[in-house]
Parts: structure tokens; C-alpha cells; sequence
């Protein structure tokens, strides 16, 4: 029997596919990409552009029902961008980055495509990220399509390539983490998440396990897969290993003796006991656990950070255990990392002088707003997908239904504010595009689980070191 539950809903998802409908952006009658937002009452700065971060979510959307010339459009759009310059005070970026975002722009009656790789961006920010989602998505709309052909174009070729070759390049460091600027990915603001943050590195890791898949199978293809694989497995090893956290591994770094050279050295870091918040010693459940932020030289940022950890499972870069323990905090710790909106970017907010420290006094990233600890509706596909994956969909249910309440009623925000998520984030945009398509993407998924295999990744157990003490 439909219920007016039923035709309320139905309503919901026919409004946001027409929104959705609505912000997609026309390259000469094709086709390329959706706008960030279209907020009528503010004005659009660059929120008129395609995100590449942003449209990830819209595009595998398109390809599970069967839109997939969007996404084939946008893949062979961006990749031509790649060569563009990059440039800033005449220094020219590496030639693998993708931009942030692009748009459509005219000249005298010609279209062409303007991007922006962090040149125009607030405060000039480096979007790492652009790159990794992109190689995620191609491996998608190959899974989608079976069209490999189009991943073994010389061109594709070419700039899968240049991408690794930026990844994989050799830098002053000793961790096979990658290192980057502050606000490298969807926190593109001073955070204090310059470093190795984990959103990166899930983000890197689902890359270079998609890239073994799109490599063609010449000489180079070869080459570039054996270098992939051995990263895969030191990175995998590392981020087991160090950025794990539980109550018995907190106890471990409470105790830990500082000053330790050599190669025996437990406390490899050099972290102080001392620098463990006191939030933490309360607010770690007895069971579950999560991956820290960012780790370095004395330094482990002890927040949690949602996409590096939903992805970390998605791409099975946590173990399946380990995974079942993020699943279980989030459960456990629901009115802080879920509250009235799934979900928060990170928790907990920083405050004061931290605030003013790590921000540089930033107004719209203050405490429980925006990146500091906001609530962003995006970030459900990416709760179902990991519902989904460690067989626990009732998480997503419960998420879906809070969001469902209030998206379509709010007109789609960008992000709520306060430490529950219950006002309207005070800066954010209305009909915000990742917003509606997170939505109907977490809802796609908890109603055809199978179609996770478009983006997910099995435990590779060709990878794996088997003499990490935290693999179960
Ligand atoms: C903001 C967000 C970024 C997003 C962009 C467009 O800059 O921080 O993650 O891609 O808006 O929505």
C-alpha cells in the first residue's frame, strides 16, 4: 500500500533529480559537467563552475542510470585541460595536475573551456585531489561501459602518466604517504591539514588501485604497475600500521617513551604522550576505532576525519576489522559525527588560540561550522557506500532518513552549522549540486547494493604485509 510517507519521498527524489537535471553545463551542445550550486540570492563566485571534486557523485549517479555520455564528455574534457599552464607568478605547476574546477566561457561567439588549477582559487590552494577522483571515476565509467578503449587511448594513456609520475615522484621524505599544501582536497582552506592527511592518501591509494586496472598492457604499462604495486603495499603497510587508532592503541601511545633513535624504536614518530587530547581519552568507545588525521614528526592530528576514513573503507584500505571498528564508532559516537545532519567533516571543531593557530583566524571556518566541524549532506553516499560494504545498511537507513527530513524542506544546503547540525550553515549555498546528488546516491546504493562494485575495492591481499600487527 503506497503511504503518504511513500508519495512525500517520491516528490523529494523527482524535485532533486529536476535540480539535478537543471545544474548540468553545456559544451557546445554536449554535455561536460554540473555547477556547483545554484543559489539565486548570492552571488555565484566560483560556485558556477564544475567542481571536479564535486561531480563525482553526480557522475557515477548519471552512469548507474545509464547517462553515460556526461561522464565520458567530462573525462575527455578535463584530461585535455591537463595541458594547459598552470601557472602562477610564472611558476608552472606539474603537468598531472587536474584542475579544481572549469568552466564554460565565450569569445567573440566561440565557446572554450577555462580552468582553474588553484591560480584563481581562495588563497591559491592546490587541488591534489582532482587527479585521484579522476582516475576513481574513469575506472567507474570503464566499469560501466566495458570501455576500455577509451582508458588505452594514447591520450588517456599519457595523462594517467603524468598523474602517476606527480604521485610516485621522489621527494625530500621518508614516508610513502604523500606529502601536501594545506586545503590539498574538499577542505580547501587553512585547516591545519598540510602534511599527510588521510583524506589524500585513501584517496591515493583508490587511485593507484584503479590505475592498475586502466594501464594498457604495453612495456610502459608494465613498468608503471610493478611501481604501483610496491607503493600499494608500503602505503598500505603505513597507514595500518602508524594511523591507526583504538582504546589499546591510545593506552600504547600513553605510555610511550619519547626520544628513541634507531631502528628499534617503538615510538617511530617521536609523538609525546602529552599531545593526546583530553577529548580523546573520553570520548575513544571501548569498542571501534578510526584512522587519525595526519601523522609526521612529532605530530599526529587525533581528529577524525570522515571522507579519509569512509573511503579508507570503500577502498579497503583499512583492514575488514578495522573497518567493522570505524562502522562502530561511528555508531557509538552518532550524536557527534551524525546528529540531525549526516554528517560532520571532522570532529571535534578547534577552538580558540587552536582556532586562531591552525585557520589563521579564518571567520568562516569557526568552531562547528563549514570545515571546522560542520555537517555536510555530501558526505552520505559516502556513509552508505561504507554501510553497505561492511554490511551494516541500517547505519545508512537511520542517516538517510534524518537527511530526508530536511534537504528538499532547506532547499538542498551546502553544509549545517553547530555542533548537532541543526541550523543552516550561515555562508552556505542553497541547491548546492553534491548535496541532491548525495543524496540520490546514498539512496541508490542502499536500494542496489551490487553497484558499489563501480567504485569499491576488494581486500588485496597481493598487497598486503602480512607482518603488520594490526591486519585481522
Ligand atoms: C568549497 C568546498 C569544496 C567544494 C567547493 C564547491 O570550496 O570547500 O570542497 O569543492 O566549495 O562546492
Amino acid at each position: 500500500m503506497t503511504t503518504q510517507g511513500d508519495i512525500l519521498q517520491d516528490h523529494i527524489i523527482a524535485e532533486a533529480w529536476k535540480a539535478l537535471e537543471d545544474s548540468v553545463i553545456y559544451y557546445d551542445g554536449r554535455p561536460v559537467g554540473t555547477v556547483a550550486a545554484r543559489d539565486p540570492d548570492v552571488e555565484p563566485l566560483n560556485y558556477n563552475q564544475c567542481f571536479v571534486r564535486d561531480f563525482v557523485s553526480c557522475a557515477l549517479l548519471f552512469l548507474l542510470n545509464g547517462k553515460t555520455e556526461i561522464v565520458r564528455n567530462f573525462l575527455i574534457e578535463t584530461l585535455a585541460l591537463q595541458d594547459e599552464t598552470k601557472q602562477m607568478d610564472y611558476f608552472n605547476a606539474g603537468q598531472g595536475l587536474m584542475p579544481a574546477s572549469f568552466k564554460v566561457a565565450t569569445s567573440y561567439g566561440e565557446q572554450f573551456l577555462t580552468a582553474d588549477f588553484g591560480e584563481h582559487a581562495i588563497a591559491r590552494v592546490t587541488p591534489v585531489d582532482s587527479s585521484l577522483w579522476w582516475i576513481i571515476l574513469l575506472r567507474a565509467y570503464v566499469k560501466t561501459t566495458g570501455d576500455i578503449a577509451l582508458a588505452h587511448q594514447p591520450e588517456f594513456q599519457k595523462g594517467l602518466i603524468h598523474i602517476l609520475k606527480l604521485c610516485l615522484a621522489d621527494r625530500f621524505d621518508m614516508f610513502p604517504t604523500m606529502l601536501v599544501p594545506d586545503g590539498a582536497f574538499m577542505i580547501d582552506r587553512r585547516m591545519g591539514v598540510y602534511g599527510h592527511p588521510l583524506e589524500i592518501q585513501a584517496l591515493f591509494y583508490g587511485a593507484l588501485r584503479a590505475v592498475r586496472e586502466l594501464l594498457a598492457p604495453d612495456r610502459q604499462g608494465e613498468i608503471y604497475s610493478l611501481v604501483v604495486d610496491q607503493r600499494l603495499r608500503t602505503l598500505n603497510f603505513h597507514i595500518r600500521t602508524y594511523y591507526w587508532l583504538d582504546i589499546k592503541r591510545l593506552n600504547e601511545i600513553y605510555r610511550y617513551q619519547g626520544e628513541e633513535f634507531g631502528d628499534k624504536a617503538v615510538n617511530k614518530f617521536n609523538i609525546y604522550p602529552d599531545s593526546i587530547p583530553y577529548w580523546l581519552t573520553e570520548w575513544m568507545p571501548e569498542t571501534g576505532g578510526y584512522l587519525a588525521g595526519n601523522l609526521g614528526p612529532a605530530r599526529m592530528d587525533f581528529r577524525f576525519f570522515t571522507v579519509g576514513n569512509l573511503m579508507a573503507i570503500i577502498c579497503s584500505l583499512s583492514s575488514p576489522q578495522e573497518s567493522q571498528w570505524i562502522m562502530d564508532l561511528i555508531e557509538q559516537r552518532w550524536d557527534d559525527l551524525v546528529g540531525n545532519m549526516p554528517m560532520k567533516i571532522c570532529f571535534p571543531a578547534v577552538e580558540g588560540l587552536e582556532w586562531k593557530i591552525l585557520t589563521g583566524c579564518d571567520p568562516k571556518n569557526v568552531p562547528w561550522s563549514y570545515h571546522n566541524g560542520g555537517n555536510w549532506p555530501v558526505l552520505l553516499w559516502l556513509l552508505a557506500a561504507a554501510a553497505q560494504k561492511t554490511g551494516r545498511p541500517h547505519i545508512a537507513r537511520n542517516a538517510i532518513a534524518l537527511a530526508e527530513k530536511r534537504l528538499s524542506q532547506d532547499q538542498w544546503p551546502e553544509y549545517y552549522d553547530g555542533k548537532n547540525g541543526r541550523l543552516v550553515g550561515k555562508q552556505a549555498r542553497k541547491y548546492q549540486t553534491w548535496t541532491i546528488s548525495g543524496l540520490l546516491l546514498a539512496k541508490h546504493l542502499m536500494s542496489h547494493p551490487g553497484d558499489l562494485g563501480l567504485f569499491d575495492f576488494d581486500e588485496d591481499l597481493e598487497t598486503i604485509d602480512w607482518t603488520s600487527s594490526h591486519l585481522v
